[in-house]
């Protein structure tokens, strides 16, 4: 390689570590951008149609996929154990039967829609939780629900931040922060490990309904001071 090539060569890296820091650097002034809204009760009376449809989208891209699956499965498991071939057809039409439905009155929304709260980045819709007390396995806690991050935005830390907010929205004095999560949702379990969640026996009262199928029960453990 000639002196001349090297020389090049040096400039080239310079230039892209240059690119990068810069594109940290945005980065994090992005996430500077980020601004939670709360809706004590979400409704269509307090937001527009525009944005109540932005949020039921970026509700079906986090928890669709999985409603549909666990749904199968808890037909498949709990209540039809042992299925044949031409049930479990008729089975996954039912599910997805469901689904539709459940698209089409706007219900795949939120079961609770108490205290949501949406991230936004700049104007566009990111992010959301919601927080309710819950009675029948916990006694009084309050829970933490619908954890979302839209995917694109994902792997940055952002759903780090969504969750540190649930943890300072959602708690109150006196009872246990909870959340479910289902079993195999490697990436959020690991998440509400790192910030202090720890996986308890799910309560006998959970029974056998859908709402508690494959799902773990953690409670928040704050660190000591
Ligand atoms: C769960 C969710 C909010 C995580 O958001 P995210 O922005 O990707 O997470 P972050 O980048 O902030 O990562 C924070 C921590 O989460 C864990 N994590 C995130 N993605 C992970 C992955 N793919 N595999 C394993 N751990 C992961 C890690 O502990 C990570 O910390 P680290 O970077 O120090 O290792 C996001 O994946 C999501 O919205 N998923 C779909 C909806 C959902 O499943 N919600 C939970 C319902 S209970």
């Amino acid at each position: 390689m000639t002196k001349k090539h090297k020389n090049q060569l040096r400039a080239l890296v310079l230039a892209l570590t240059v690119v990068g820091a810069l594109l940290w650097h945005f980065d994090k002034l992005g996430s500077a951008n980020l601004r939670f809204q709360t809706y004590a009760l979400f409704s269509e009376q307090n937001i527009s149609a525009a944005e109540l449809s932005k949020v039921i989208a970026l509700h079906e891209e986090c928890f669709e996929n999985d409603r549909r699956k666990n749904l199968f499965n808890y037909y498949l498991e709990v209540q039809h154990p042992h299925s044949d071939e031409s049930f479990r057809k008729y089975l996954r039409e039912r599910v997805e039967t469901i689904i539709q439905e459940g698209r089409l009155q706007k219900k795949s929304i939120f079961r609770r829609k108490e205290n949501v709260t949406l991230l936004r980045k700049g104007s566009e819709l990111i992010g959301l939780f919601s927080c309710a007390p819950e009675q029948r396995i916990s006694h009084g806690s309050s829970m933490i629900y619908d954890v979302c991050l839209a995917s694109k935005m994902r792997g940055k830390g952002l759903g780090q931040q969504l969750m540190e907010q649930a943890i300072r929205q959602c708690q109150e004095v006196g009872k246990d922060l909870t959340l479910m999560v289902y079993k195999d949702n490697t990436p959020a379990i690991a998440l509400y490990k790192k910030l202090n969640f720890s996986l308890v026996p799910m309560p006998g009262e959970a029974g056998d309904d859908f709402e508690y199928f494959n799902k773990y029960f953690m409670v928040f453990q704050p660190r000591q001071k």
